[in-house]
Order: C-alpha cells, then structure tokens, then sequence
C-alpha cells in the first residue's frame, strides 16, 4: 500500500482553493446518516469526483461529496458518504480522505455507521457510542511503507477512541435525554452480512456491534494524532438474533428513524468537543 502522501497535499490544495473554510472537526457520515450534512451552514460542497485522487462512492445512499462549513459554531468538514473495503478500493483508498483532512488541519474526528447489534440488550434504533475496536479486515491500512509525516511505524492503540470525547458524548447524551449504548465495533470486509455462527463467535470475543467500515479510518487518524470519537446507528440485530433475514432495505430504514436523535446527539457534541 502506498502512503500517498503526495497526492493528500493534491487533494488539500485543491480543496483549500474551493473553500476558504479551515475546518479543525471531521465528520464521517455512514449510511442513511448523510443527512446530517444538511445542517452545515455556510457551506461549500465538493463532489469526490472533482478533488484530485479522490475515489469515487458506489454504494446507494452514499452521497460522494464533501461538506465544509460551520456546525454548531465549529468549523467542519463532512464526508457524506465513504469508501468501503468491499467495494473493492485498497485500504489506503478507504482512508485516502482521512489523510486529506489531516493535511486540512483536522485534529478531531466524529466518524459513524450503521451497525449491526450483537449485544444481546441492543435493539434496532439505538445508538451506540464506540468504546473500542476490533479489526477483523484481515488487513491494515499501514502496511507497506511509513509515512513518518504523519505518524510512527507502530503506532499506539490502547486509546483510539478518546477517553475525555466518550466522557462529553455521555454528558451530552443525558443532558438530551438520548439514550446511548456503548460497546465494541467489530470491523468487517462484508459485503455478505456475518451467519449466525460468526455473530455467536463475535459476541464471545467480546463484540458489541459488527460493521464494514469505520476500523481503518480510525486506525489512519489515529496513526496521524487525530482524536477520535466514533457512533454507532444500530440498524438492525445482527444474523440469526432474530428469526429474519437482514437486509440493506431495513439498516436504510432503521437509519432514516434514528436521524433526529443522531442529529441532536451530534452536534451538541460538535459544539463543546474542541474543549475538552
Ligand atoms: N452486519 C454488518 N454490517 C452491518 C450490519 C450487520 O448486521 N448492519 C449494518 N451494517
């Protein structure tokens, strides 16, 4: 895998030249959850298709574009929609766009899914904040050379997702009376959803939620200093919790029900997360 350090200054150049906002929060918005982008102001969009090395989303009800702009008084950018692992991108594509918001000047990063539920107390609709991560991709977006511009060989990973932002995440979410779960994301390649066997070994291995996406971004902003906060859409119990088949019709669905609490969770996170 390539670092691409080259072609993220491309990138950040080109978008600094379409924008003249100098976002220090990114957003990463997962499935049925772009909508939130909606509620950037004074924003400045750029389709993936016109910044330079930038891969191109497939998936449907990924939009492909990034948001920049002002949220909650904060400046952002949000990707609405992301490149998966099963669409057949390299990981050093799937994180591409970190790398670029890293070269914007991006310190924190809000990254969310739709997950499936492993806990046997989750239902669909809840939201789960991240407590850690399991990668079960079979692969790691830093192999292959160091880009020591952005981080070390090895890098840590004992706290990837933030101590103090989960600690604002549950402040925020009890002072709006939103109920949030908290769990371990176990990341998969997809796109087959899991059988119920691997739900029952994940679950054993300590999983809380299964998902396709979100564990390399992490890894990427992590290897770059980037502080991280992650929040799962829990659209669904995963295979063979429930007596029915899964499919993307019903995590699109559970996500379009849940956007108003996501909304709300968001950004009042949003508006204090620089300060702590
Ligand atoms: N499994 C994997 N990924 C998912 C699921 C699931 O059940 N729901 C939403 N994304």
């Amino acid at each position: 895998m390539k670092p691409m350090v080259k072609e993220a200054n491309e990138a950040a150049a080109y978008i600094r030249k379409q924008s003249g906002h100098r976002p220090a929060i990114g957003l990463v918005l997962g499935s049925g959850l772009g909508v939130l982008a909606q509620e950037v102001t004074i924003a400045d969009v750029i389709p993936y298709g016109d910044i330079p090395h930038f891969p191109v989303s497939t998936v449907e009800g990924h939009a492909g574009q990034l948001v920049l702009g002002e949220l909650e008084g904060q400046t952002v950018v949000a990707m609405q929609g992301r490149f998966h692992y099963y669409e057949g991108y390299g990981l050093d594509q799937v994180t591409f766009p970190i790398r670029v918001m890293k070269e914007l000047g991006v310190e924190t990063l809000i990254v969310t899914n739709a997950a499936g539920g492993i806990q046997v107390d989750f239902s669909a609709g809840d939201l789960m904040l991240i407590r850690d991560h399991i990668n079960f991709m079979y692969d790691n977006p830093l192999m292959g050379p160091n880009a020591p511009k952005w981080g070390v060989r090895f890098p840590d990973m004992s706290e990837a997702y933030d101590p103090s932002y989960r600690q604002l995440a549950r402040r925020v979410a009890e002072a709006l009376d939103i109920p949030l779960q908290e769990g371990v994301y176990v990341g998969l390649t997809g796109p087959t959803y899991e059988t119920p066997a691997e739900i029952r070994m994940f679950r054993k291995l300590g999983g809380d939620a299964v998902g396709m996406s979100t564990v390399p971004e992490v890894i990427a902003a992590r290897h770059a200093g980037i502080r991280v906060l992650g929040l799962s859409c829990i659209s669904n119990l995963a295979a063979g919790m429930l007596d029915q088949p899964l499919s993307h019709d019903e995590v699109m669905e559970t996500a379009e029900q849940v956007k108003p609490r996501f909304i709300r969770l968001v950004k009042g996170i949003v508006k204090d997360i620089r300060s702590v």
